[in-house]
């Protein structure tokens, strides 16, 4: 770890009504004090941020949303702006999750309007990306990434970049309890670290967040978080209950 601040991210997907969302943010909200060496976040569903918000009021717990689109307001059914997001007590925003991409047809060029548009709001985008398992077997991680990170963040400044969080997720690591080797991890992150820096220069590159998602679980954090480009999680299943996203944000360094 450097001396970036980590960040523990927990992204509750399409789980939890209003009111299971409240009881597990009211449990975590127990479980965890303020550190000075790391942030925590939880983007629960739409319809529970207002309420989550709430409960989250004077904790160390950020509140945070899996989407939202580029334009303010109009005529487009179904979707959630970022002065919505900020109105229902948002500050952070994920941004092209695997999910996104595959299911939704989320593209580099969507992403990039709603990065530009987080920024515009102050909301702080986390921006996920990530190689499929074929991508890997096909010796083109390194390509991906680089085609993701350059079409993703093109039109902003390292002066708009200066909050931006970035979660590397391999896909075929989400959800599938197949965690990337820490050796893994670590030399995608140091790769991604090296576009911030060519594209955007050191300084940026140096005090950019690069989180791991993927299977991150209790017992995998310590070491993920012992590689020196590991600056945090993007955790999905095991950020559902309290307990275990606690022992997660607990980890040692
Ligand atoms: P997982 O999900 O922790 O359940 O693998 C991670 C994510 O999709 O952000």
């Amino acid at each position: 770890m450097s001396d970036r601040k980590a960040l523990i991210a927990g992204n509750w997907k399409m789980y939890k009504t209003c009111a299971e969302a409240v009881d597990e943010a009211k449990a975590l909200v127990d479980l965890v004090q303020p550190m000075d060496d790391r942030e925590i976040m939880i983007a629960p569903t739409y319809t529970a941020l207002a309420q989550v918000s709430e409960v989250l009021k004077g904790s160390p717990v950020a509140l945070g949303a899996q989407n939202m689109f580029w334009e303010n307001e109009g005529a487009f059914t179904g979707e959630i702006s970022a002065p919505m997001l900020i109105s229902a007590g948002c500050s952070h925003v994920i941004i092209g999750h695997s999910e996104r991409r595959q299911y939704f047809g989320e593209t580099d060029d969507t992403v990039n309007k709603k990065i530009v548009t987080a920024f515009n709001h102050d909301l702080i985008p986390v921006f996920c990306i990530g190689e499929s398992e074929q991508e890997r077997d096909l010796n083109q991680t390194f390509s991906i990434l680089d085609k993701q990170v350059t079409k993703g963040l093109s039109n902003l400044s390292s002066k708009d970049l200066e909050t931006l969080i970035i979660a590397y997720e391999p896909i075929w690591a989400i959800g599938t309890g197949k965690t990337a080797t820490t050796e893994q991890a670590q030399e995608a992150h140091r790769f991604i670290r090296s576009l911030i820096d060519k594209a955007f220069g050191s300084e940026l590159a140096q005090s950019m967040r690069i989180l791991y998602g993927g299977s991150v679980k209790p017992d995998n954090i310590d070491e993920l978080m012992a590689m020196p480009d590991v600056d945090g999680a993007l955790v999905g299943g095991a950020s559902l209950k309290a307990d275990s996203f606690s022992n997660i944000i607990k980890y040692n360094r």
